[in-house]
C-alpha cells in the first residue's frame, strides 16, 4: 500500500479506538461472571474479536453490534469442553491469559494462534502455572499450539522473572481456581486492568507496591463495562502532533491509567507540547483529554522501570526521537525481541531504509536526531504497531513510501489509516 507522504500542518480531532487490553479482559470477566455483562467502547479490533471467539467455542454467548457488546456470564462453570481447536489469531494477550484460565478447568483444550504466535514464548506462563499443578503438553515443549488438561491448581508465592503483565494476569486467572492464597511478585509494576477490573466485578484482590496477594474461590458478577480510549493507539497521534511540522492534535476519552503513561513522561523529558485535561473515571480507569503540538525537542535516554510503562510505545518513540536534536538511548527493553515481532531488528531494519541512522542494541536502540526521511519500500511484518508506526514516519518523507502487508493494523486499530486521512 502507498502511504500517505510530506504532510505538514495536521491538525484535528480524534477519538481513538477503545483499549484493547481492557476490552479482551471485558470479555473475560464477563464470561466467567454470573449475569449479563455490558461493554460500550469494546474494540473491535482483530485481536479482541479472536477472544470473542475463543469464549463462543467454550459455550459463551455473546452479542457483538458496533455500540456495545452484551456476554451472558454463566459464571467459571458455564464454561464448556469446546469442539475444535480454540484459535487466538495474532493475540498474544488471549493465548497467555486463556491458559491460566483453562489450567484449572475441569476439561482439556487445545489453543493455537497465527505464525508470529507459534514463535512467541509461552513457557513464560506455562513454567508458573505448572508450579501450581496445570497439565500443558506444548510444540518443543515452550510454544503454541499448547493443549491443555485441566487440573486442580494450588496457590504459590513467585516472584515474576520478567515484567509481563499477560504472565502476571494468567497466574491470577488460575488462582482465582486454586484452593487458598496465592501471591504474584512483579519484578517491576506492569499494567494492571486485570487486578482493577477483579474489583469492578465484585471481588477481591490486595495489592501492596510489587506484591499482589489473590484467594481462589471467588464469584463475579457481570457489569457495565466502558472501555478507554487506548492510549498505545493514541501514541501514534503523539507522535504525529510533536514532529510533524505545523501541527496540533486533540486526543479525546484517552485512558491514563499510571501504568501506561511512560509514553507523556518521555514527550515531556524530551521538551514536548504535551497537555492532559479533562480528566474523568471510566468505570474504574481515568481518561483525559491529550493535546500536542509540534515541537522542538532534545534526545533523552530510556530505560529501567518506566519500560513497562511503555513497552508498545517503543516503535513510534524510535521515530519520535529521530526527530529531536542530539541523540536518544533506549534500554533495558530486551522485551521487545519478543512481542509479535522482534520490534528491536523491525524498527532498525525498516526506520534504516528511510534514511534514519539507527542502531539496535541486546536491549534497545541507539537514534540519532535531526534525522531527515525519504521514500523507500518498508514492511509491518505483519506487526500492528510497525505499520502504524511507518504511516507516521512517511508524513516526514519526501517522496514516496510503498509499505507491504499495511492490514496488520487491523489488528488494534482499524479505522487507523481514516484517522490519519481526517487531519489534513
Ligand atoms: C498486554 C501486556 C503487554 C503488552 C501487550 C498487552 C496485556 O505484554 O505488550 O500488548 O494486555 O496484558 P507483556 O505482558 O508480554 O509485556
Amino acid at each position: 500500500m502507498q502511504l500517505i507522504t510530506d504532510k505538514q500542518g495536521l491538525t484535528g480531532t480524534i477519538q481513538v479506538p477503545g483499549d484493547k487490553s481492557i476490552s479482551h479482559r471485558s470479555i473475560m470477566f464477563g464470561a466467567l461472571a454470573e449475569g449479563t455483562t455490558t461493554v460500550t467502547n469494546f474494540l473491535h479490533g482483530e485481536d479482541c474479536l479472536s477472544t470473542i471467539e475463543v469464549f463462543r467455542a467454550l459455550g459463551v454467548e455473546i452479542e457483538d453490534s458496533p455500540d456495545k457488546i452484551v456476554v451472558h456470564g454463566k459464571g467459571w462453570d458455564g464454561l464448556q469442553k469446546p469442539t475444535g481447536i480454540l484459535d487466538v489469531g495474532n493475540s498474544g494477550t488471549t493465548i497467555r491469559l486463556m491458559l491460566g484460565i483453562l489450567a484449572g478447568r475441569p476439561f482439556d483444550a487445545t489453543i493455537k494462534g497465527d505464525a508470529s504466535i507459534a514463535k512467541r514464548p509461552m513457557g513464560r506462563v506455562m513454567s508458573p502455572l505448572r508450579e501450581m499443578g496445570a497439565i500443558f503438553e506444548a510444540k518443543e515443549a515452550n510454544f503454541a499450539p499448547v493443549k491443555v488438561t485441566g487440573a486442580k491448581l494450588e496457590p504459590m508465592e513467585y516472584t515474576l522473572p520478567v515484567a509481563s503483565a499477560q504472565v502476571k494476569s494468567a497466574i491470577i486467572f488460575a488462582a482465582l481456581q486454586a484452593d487458598g492464597e496465592t501471591t504474584i511478585i512483579e519484578k517491576e509494576k506492569t499494567r494492571d486492568h486485570t487486578e482493577q477490573m477483579i474489583r469492578q466485578f465484585g471481588g477481591e484482590i490486595d495489592v501492596t507496591d510489587l506484591t499482589i496477594r489473590v484467594t481462589g474461590g471467588q464469584r463475579f458478577v457481570g457489569q457495565e463495562v466502558v472501555v478507554p480510549g487506548d492510549i498505545s493507539s493514541a501514541a501514534f497521534f503523539i507522535v504525529a502532533g510533536l514532529i510533524v511540522p505545523g501541527s496540533k492534535i486533540r486526543l479525546e476519552n484517552v485512558g491514563i491509567n499510571p501504568t501506561r503513561t511512560g509514553i507523556i513522561d518521555v514527550v515531556k523529558a524530551m521538551g514536548g507540547k504535551i497537555t492532559v485535561e479533562e480528566i474523568h473515571a471510566v468505570g474504574d480507569e481515568a481518561a483525559g483529554t491529550i493535546t500536542v503540538e509540534t515541537s522542538d525537542l532534545v534526545g533523552t535516554e530510556i530505560g529501567g522501570d518506566i519500560i513497562p510503562r511503555l513497552i508498545d510505545e517503543l516503535p513510534v518513540i524510535a521515530l519520535l526521537a529521530s526527530q529531536a536534536k542530539g541523540q536518544t538511548v533506549i534500554k533495558d527493553a530486551a522485551e521487545l525481541k519478543v512481542k509479535e515481532t522482534n520490534r528491536i531488528d523491525a524498527v532498525v531494519a525498516e526506520l534504516s531504509k528511510l534514511g534514519v541512522q539507527i542502531t539496535g542494541t541486546d536491549d534497545g536502540m541507539i537514534i540519532e536526531g535531526h534525522q531527515k526521511l525519504h521514500g523507500g519500500k518498508v514492511k509491518s511484518y505483519g506487526d500492528h504497531r510497525m505499520g502504524m508506526m511507518l504511516q507516521i514516519a512517511a508524513l516526514l518523507a519526501d517522496s514516496d513510501v510503498e509499505l507491504e502487508n499495511a492490514e496488520a493494523i487491523k489488528v488494534s486499530y482499524p479505522t487507523f489509516f481514516e484517522d490519519v486521512r481526517s487531519l489534513y
